[in-house]
């Protein structure tokens, strides 16, 4: 991708420190013009992001990447979002050939059948479609917290991505839940109803279920697997440690 985004890192880095939110963004998409591309999972987060880029007309790119087996109230966050925003969010698809073997093989719910099988799943429905969507991007915003989890709780609010050769930049890394639901409801942001059911941290459905009052943020996530191994692969924190593992989908955290 682009090695010669790299060299803005320092300074993106020093930058951060001293402009926030959308001037932050500003900054990105003046720096890279027609490269900063978002990602959308419709979550909380994510639809604070949203709101900023379309409210304030930056020229970023916003997609989502479309599993297949997203809880209905996702789609319908999609939807009520393009009509409140009237726009339309990009989705990125599996390949259907790779997703056809994989479910021929191993059938339709394999993921809870060993972690190699959930890892192949998600490299198949988000792994490598997200690869297609950051091609020719310079910038990948997320909505990644540090709350969220141990490996998030210390990322910088700008870094470089070796596994995708991109700059990622999380807005509101520093963000509480609070402050992030504050947001939301001051803002009117259109937001995915099964976060007042218990959702926190959501996915696709077979693989998320609400927590409880005290629990672990990501509880909800893959709860049937060891806490250690709750990555997905979309936020990688070294490349895959071979073209094999790219190859069945098996990345090793
Ligand atoms: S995951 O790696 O466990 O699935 P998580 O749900 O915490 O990620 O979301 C963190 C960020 O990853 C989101 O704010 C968003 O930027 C991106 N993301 C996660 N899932 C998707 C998706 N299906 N489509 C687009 N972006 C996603
Ligand atoms: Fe497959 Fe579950 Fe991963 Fe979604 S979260 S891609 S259904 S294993």
């Amino acid at each position: 991708m682009n090695q010669a985004a790299k060299n803005y890192i320092d300074d993106l880095l020093y930058q951060s420190s001293r402009l926030i939110g959308v001037d932050f963004l500003k900054l990105l998409t003046d720096t890279f013009p027609g490269q900063v591309t978002f990602s959308s999972s419709f979550s909380f987060e994510d639809q604070v992001i949203t709101q900023q880029i379309l409210n304030n007309q930056l020229p970023v790119k916003i997609f989502t990447l479309d599993t297949g087996r997203m809880f209905p109230e996702t789609y319908s966050t999609w939807s009520s979002t393009n009509a409140a925003y009237n726009t339309t969010i990009k989705a990125y698809y599996p390949n259907q050939d790779s997703l056809q073997d994989f479910i021929e093989t191993n059938g339709p719910n394999s993921f809870y059948e060993s972690v190699a099988n959930r890892k192949q799943c998600c490299f198949i429905r988000k792994v490598e479609p997200l690869q297609r969507a950051l091609k020719e991007n310079s910038v990948w915003i997320t909505g990644l917290r540090a709350e969220h989890s141990g490996d998030r709780k210390d990322l910088p609010l700008v870094e470089w991505d070796e596994s995708n050769q991109i700059i990622k930049y999380h807005p509101l890394l520093h963000w509480t839940t609070e402050e992030v639901k504050q947001y939301i409801s001051a803002n009117h942001v259109p937001y995915n109803p099964l976060h007042d059911k218990g959702f926190v941290s959501i996915g696709c459905a077979p693989c998320t279920r609400a927590i409880k009052p005290g629990e672990d943020f990501r509880a909800g996530r893959w709860w049937w697997e060891d806490a250690d191994k709750k990555e997905c692969g979309l936020h990688e924190h070294q490349p895959p440690s071979s073209k094999e593992e790219l190859s069945t989908g098996v990345i090793i955290k």
